[in-house]
Formats: C-alpha cells, sequence, structure tokens
C-alpha cells in the first residue's frame, strides 16, 4: 500500500478526531483532480516538514550545547572564527536544489493534469457553463437543448454525471468570483470578460458541498452551490425531466372562479439568524434531494394557480423565466422553471421548504443582505406581499418540479 493509500485509510478517524471531514473537507475527497490536489498538499507538506525538523534540529542542538552556563563562560573569549566550510556549503545548496525539485516536479505534474481533461479522456468529458452572478451560481448545458429556448439553465445545483469527466467553463456576469467544490476540484476564479475553466470528476453518486471562493461584495460568504452526481440513468431521468416546461397543476374550474377555501398559514415572522441553513437535512442529502424530485402530497391545486397568477402580478417574471408560463423571461435572477425540485434555495443558503421559501419572499434583505431582488426588485417595484400572497407564491414555487 503506497503511503498515499495509507492515508487515505487511516485518515478517517484521526481527521475526524481534528474536525478536518467537514463537508468543505479538502483531506477526505471524491475526485480524481481533488486527489491529486490533496497528493501535492501531501507531498509539499512532508518535505517542509523534514526542512523544519533539520534546520530546527540543528539549531536545538546549537543552542543547547554551546549556551553560556556559568558567569566564567559569559566573559570567556570566543572561539576562532571561521569563513565558511566548503563542503558544508555545497551540501546546503544542493540539498536546498533537491527539496525544490522534489516539490516541483509533483506540482508541473498537477498544474497539467488538474488544468483541462486528460486528452485520452476528452471524447467522454460532459460540458457545462457556470456563470457567477452577485450571489449566485447559474449553470448551463450547451448540450442540451430545448426547442425555442436554447440550453439547458438551471441555478445553484449542478446535476453531472458520475464517473465522467466534467468540463467547466467559468463565466461572471458582474464581479470576480471563484468556483470551489472542495471535495472534487477547486478553486478557480470566475473573471468577467476572461474566460477561465476547470474540469471535476466524481468518483460515486453525491451530494458536494460548493462554495464561491473569492471576496464578492456585501453576501460573498452566502454564496454557496450545491454538486448532485448522479449514475447515467438517473442523470438521463434527471435532464429528461429538466428539458420539460414548467409543472402546471390545473384547479378545478368551479373552485378556479369560485373562490379558494383554503385557510393560508400564519405569517411566520423570522429572526435574521434563525436556523434553516441548507447544512441541516434530515435524511442524506443526496435522499433529500431525490425526495424533492416528485410533487408534494398536499398540494392545494387553487393556492398554485392564485400563486402563478400573482408571479406575473407582482412583476416577478421580469427577472425569472420560468419556461411554460406566459411573459416569465426574466434572466435577471435564476431560472426557476424546476425550481421546486432543487434541494437548496437562495444560493445554496436555505433548505427549500416552504417555510424557508417563505422566509425569503417576505424579508430577502434579512436572508441575503444587498442582494438584487430586494434592491432592484422589491424596492424599485414596491412589491408587497400579504400573508395570503406569500402563501400562494410559497405554494407555486414548490409545485414547480
Ligand atoms: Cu461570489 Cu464570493
Amino acid at each position: 500500500m503506497s503511503i498515499w493509500g495509507f492515508l487515505a485509510v487511516s485518515g478517517g478517524s484521526w481527521f475526524s478526531w481534528l474536525g478536518l471531514d467537514g463537508k468543505q473537507s479538502t483531506m477526505i475527497v471524491d475526485g480524481p483532480v481533488a486527489r491529486d490536489q490533496l497528493r501535492l498538499f501531501y507531498i509539499t507538506c512532508w518535505v517542509t516538514l523534514f526542512l523544519f525538523l533539520v534546520v530546527g534540529g540543528v539549531l536545538a542542538y546549537a543552542t543547547i550545547k554551546f549556551k553560556a552556563r556559568t558567569e566564567a563562560d559569559e566573559h570567556a573569549v570566543p572561539p576562532p572564527q571561521g569563513h565558511g566550510n566548503p563542503f558544508v556549503e555545497i551540501a546546503l545548496i544542493g540539498g536546498s536544489v533537491l527539496a525544490l525539485v522534489i516539490i516541483a516536479v509533483p506540482t508541473l505534474k498537477s498544474i497539467l493534469y488538474t488544468y483541462d481533461v486528460p486528452i485520452a479522456d476528452k471524447a467522454n468529458a460532459y460540458q457545462v457553463t457556470a456563470t457567477g452572478n452577485q450571489w449566485w451560481f447559474k449553470f448551463e448545458y450547451p448540450s442540451e437543448q430545448i426547442p425555442g429556448a436554447g440550453s439547458l439553465v438551471t441555478a445553484n445545483e449542478l446535476v453531472i454525471p458520475v464517473g465522467r469527466p466534467v468540463h467547466v467553463d467559468l463565466r461572471s456576469i458582474d464581479v470576480m468570483h471563484s468556483f470551489w467544490v472542495p471535495k472534487l476540484a477547486g478553486k478557480v476564479d470566475m473573471i468577467p470578460n476572461r474566460p477561465n475553466f476547470l474540469w471535476m470528476q466524481a468518483d460515486e453518486p453525491g451530494y458536494f458541498w460548493g462554495q464561491c471562493a473569492e471576496f464578492c461584495g456585501e453576501s460573498h460568504a452566502l454564496m454557496r452551490f450545491r454538486v448532485i452526481a448522479l449514475g447515467p440513468k438517473e442523470f438521463n431521468d434527471w435532464l429528461a425531466q429538466q428539458k420539460q416546461p414548467a409543472r402546471d397543476v390545473p384547479a378545478p374550474a368551479a373552485a378556479r372562479f369560485g373562490g379558494a377555501t383554503v385557510q393560508p398559514a400564519a405569517l411566520r415572522t423570522f429572526k435574521e439568524n434563525e436556523p434553516g441553513l441548507s447544512e441541516a437535512f434530515e435524511v442524506a442529502p443526496l435522499d433529500a434531494w431525490r425526495a424533492k424530485q416528485f410533487p408534494e402530497k398536499n398540494e392545494v391545486p387553487e393556492l398554485i394557480q392564485k400563486g402563478r397568477q400573482l408571479f406575473a402580478a407582482k412583476t416577478c417574471i421580469t427577472c425569472h423565466t420560468i419556461r411554460g408560463v406566459p411573459g416569465a423571461l426574466g434572466i435577471t435572477g435564476p431560472d426557476l422553471t424546476h425550481v421546486g425540485a432543487r434541494s437548496t434555495i437562495v444560493g445554496g443558503l436555505l433548505v427549500n421548504t416552504p417555510e424557508q421559501i417563505q422566509r425569503w419572499i417576505h424579508a430577502p434583505e434579512l436572508v441575503k443582505p444587498g442582494n438584487k431582488m430586494w434592491v432592484t426588485g422589491y424596492l424599485v417595484n414596491h412589491i408587497q406581499l400579504t400573508p395570503d400572497d406569500e402563501v400562494a407564491l410559497v405554494a407555486f414555487l414548490e409545485s414547480l418540479k
């Protein structure tokens, strides 16, 4: 077993003891690119640790051995001073060069390896484009074309096929961001007007936490995303579902004009730092994601229809696209065609539950300070939502599977 294999196997226990096994751990990784970066980290670590021990050891030895121990030592005549020792000097230069070479060779190999998909795998690579926005990520699938609507577009949750290299083109619409999925790959800057890219691959189906890693304004720390890796069949099923227009849940004709008799939930008032952050799933995150792919059992068609109308009436359609909803063509905000099928909302910040959607649309500025939905949407368009409006909009958004 190689030293890397040994570390990977033995690592689990003492990593968790040290708290190094978090959701964004770069020490326990799940793909070849992150594994290569980890290997390089260890090489650099061991070489520098060795140098530290040698230099520190010599220093400690000299300090202890030549320490002045008596009054007489302190006033003693210094021993004859030398002017260098050719053997020591050459050895030090040689040793330094050797240490640099030991680090440089794997570094160069890693730079080449992580730069782009290996040539042998190029034909098998899957292509996506990620665009940074203040403060959320847009994901486009150029190979998945929808007649009349262009490429498949989604937001904040990047679904990829497992075991296949994924080439991610990195763009930014506003300021500099950085794309980082610690367990898979990263990080590479998303720079306005300067195309960048990276590649990654997931070994197993999984749910991975990503984070913008470049300060990009007020809510930078809240700019998160997810990568969901699926097996071939599940991935193709997901693509087929995503290409569909938004799901509609028609209300029975009588109810549609007779007025719904649904009781809206009492308006929740949320405190600024109340839980609801998306670290907290009740089941395994990938299972939580899978569960979101299916319609909720207790849907209320009347509420959904009311929410659908409010989505236009409250001008949400000017910033958000929902394919299949007339007029909903905005591109300033995330595409919401299948928002109900995502495990998180608000740039990966909140769990996608009716409560958390209501919390977000009720007071966006308390959830993600400075966000554009609040500043250029709610404030400019004087959007005001009654508790009943909020409940209907939540029902509509949740229905979009
Ligand atoms: Cu985007 Cu930090």
